[in-house]
C-alpha cells in the first residue's frame, strides 16, 4: 500500500510511538532522515520529528516535502518553543506545530483533522466524529471563554454543542468519538468532550428517552465549567498538587454551579451534575462527602463517565489508560463502594457492541 503518512524521526523510540499512533488510521511510513523514500505520491501529510539544527536534517525535510503533492500538510514537532525555531519550521514548509512533549496519540488525531477536511480521505464514521468534535469543541471554546471571562453562558452555544455531540455519537459511535477527541491538546476541552461524548453513548446503551438523553447530554458537556476560573498553572501541572493547589481545583464543582445559575440556568440536571459528579457513593468525594441516596441518579452516571475519561486521558507523568483497562479500573471503584456496580456493568456495554480500536498499520 501507498503510504498515506510519512513519519520522520530522528529518535527511533519517537518514531515507533508516532507511527504506530498514526498507522491506526492511515497507511504510514517510519523513517530517519536522509533515508530513501521512492514513492510519496499517496503522501498527505508528514510528521517531522527531528532537530532542525542539522542542516542536513532541513534540507531533506525540504525536498521532501517538494517531492509530495501540493497540500501536504508538514507537522512539525517543536524541539523548543521559541521564535527562532518557529521560523525554522516555518522556512521548510510547516503548517501544524506540536510540542516536544506532544503524545503520539494528539498527533494521530490531528492527522485525523487534517484528513477530514478531505471527504474522500477517511471512513464516514470517523469523519462525522472528527468533524462533529472539531464543532463541539468551537461551541466550549465560546462557553469556557465566557466562563473565564465572568460573561454569561450562551445556552444556544451549549445547545450547539450538545447536539454535535450527539450527532456524532450516533453517526461514528463511541470508538470513533475518542479517537477523534484525543487530537485535542487542551485537557479540559478534550475532557468535556469525552464526557459529553460518553453520556450520550451510555445513554443509548441504558435506553434513555430522547428528552433525558439530551438533558444528560447537555449537563455533562458543561460539568467542568467552574474549572474555567481555575489557574490553567494548577490545571496543568503535571504530577501531584499540593495541598493548596488541590483545594483550589475541588472549588471547580461550586464556581460550576454558580456560573450555570447566574447564567440563567435552571435545569436540575445541570444543575446537580456540575456540583455533584465528584461525590463518590461511600461519601469520600467532594465537595459535600455526600453518601449513597444523597446522590441523585444522574449524577451516579456522570460521575462513571467523568472517571473513565479521565482514566483514558495522559495525566503526565502517567500515560493514558487503555479502554479495558480503565473499565477495570472503575470495576475496581464499583467493588470498593465508591461506584454502584450495576451502572458501571452497563457502562462496560457500551464499548462492548463496537471495536475500541484498529490494529496498528505501520509500514516499513
Ligand atoms: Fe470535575
Ligand atoms: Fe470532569
Amino acid at each position: 500500500m501507498q503510504a498515506e503518512v510519512l513519519v520522520i524521526s530522528d529518535t527511533a523510540e519517537r518514531c515507533e510511538a508516532f507511527a504506530v499512533a498514526a498507522g491506526r488510521h492511515f497507511e504510514c511510513a517510519a523513517h530517519a532522515p536522509g533515508d530513501e523514500i521512492a514513492d510519496v505520491g499517496g503522501v498527505f501529510a508528514i510528521v517531522a520529528d527531528v532537530s532542525l539544527d542539522v542542516p542536513a536534517s532541513v534540507t531533506f525535510l525540504r525536498i521532501l516535502k517538494a517531492k509530495c503533492m501540493a497540500g501536504t500538510q508538514l507537522l512539525v514537532v517543536m524541539r523548543a518553543e521559541d521564535r527562532r525555531s518557529r521560523i525554522q519550521a516555518q522556512s521548510i514548509g510547516g503548517t501544524v506545530f506540536l510540542r516536544v512533549d506532544v503524545d503520539p496519540s494528539a498527533v494521530a488525531g490531528r492527522l485525523l483533522q487534517l484528513a477530514a477536511a478531505r471527504p474522500d480521505r477517511l471512513d464516514g464514521r470517523l469523519r462525522a466524529a472528527v468533524l462533529g468534535a472539531q464543532g463541539a469543541c468551537a461551541a466550549l471554546t465560546n462557553i469556557f471563554e465566557a466562563a473565564h471571562a465572568d460573561r454569561a453562558i450562551d445556552a444556544r452555544m451549549v445547545e450547539a454543542g450538545t447536539q454535535l455531540v450527539m450527532d456524532a455519537i450516533e453517526q461514528g459511535g463511541i470508538a470513533n468519538w475518542l479517537e477523534a477527541v484525543r487530537a485535542y491538546d487542551d485537557r479540559i476541552y478534550q475532557h468535556s468532550l469525552m464526557v459529553g461524548g460518553l453520556a450520550a453513548a451510555f445513554s443509548t446503551t441504558l435506553g434513555f428517552a430522547a428528552g433525558d438523553r439530551l438533558r444528560f447530554v447537555r449537563a455533562t458537556l458543561v460539568h467542568d465549567v467552574g474549572k474555567a476560573k481555575i489557574p490553567v498553572s494548577i490545571l496543568k501541572k503535571p504530577g501531584r498538587l499540593e495541598p493548596h493547589e488541590a483545594s483550589i481545583v475541588r472549588s471547580h464543582p461550586k464556581l460550576g454551579r454558580e456560573m450555570l445559575e447566574s447564567s440563567g440556568v435552571t435545569e436540575p440536571a445541570m444543575l446537580e451534575i456540575a456540583l455533584h459528579h465528584h461525590e463518590l457513593l461511600d461519601g469520600s468525594g467532594y465537595p459535600d462527602g455526600l453518601k449513597g441516596d444523597q446522590i441523585g441518579d444522574f449524577v451516579r452516571l456522570a460521575t462513571v463517565c467523568d472517571i473513565y475519561a479521565a482514566l483514558v486521558c495522559p495525566r503526565p507523568p502517567r500515560a493514558a489508560f487503555s479502554v479495558p483497562e480503565a473499565l477495570e479500573i472503575i470495576e475496581a471503584d464499583a467493588a470498593a463502594g465508591k461506584l454502584e456496580p450495576a451502572i458501571v456493568r452497563m457502562f462496560g456495554r457500551t464499548f462492548a457492541a463496537e471495536p475500541t480500536s484498529e490494529a496498528p498499520r505501520v509500514g516499513p
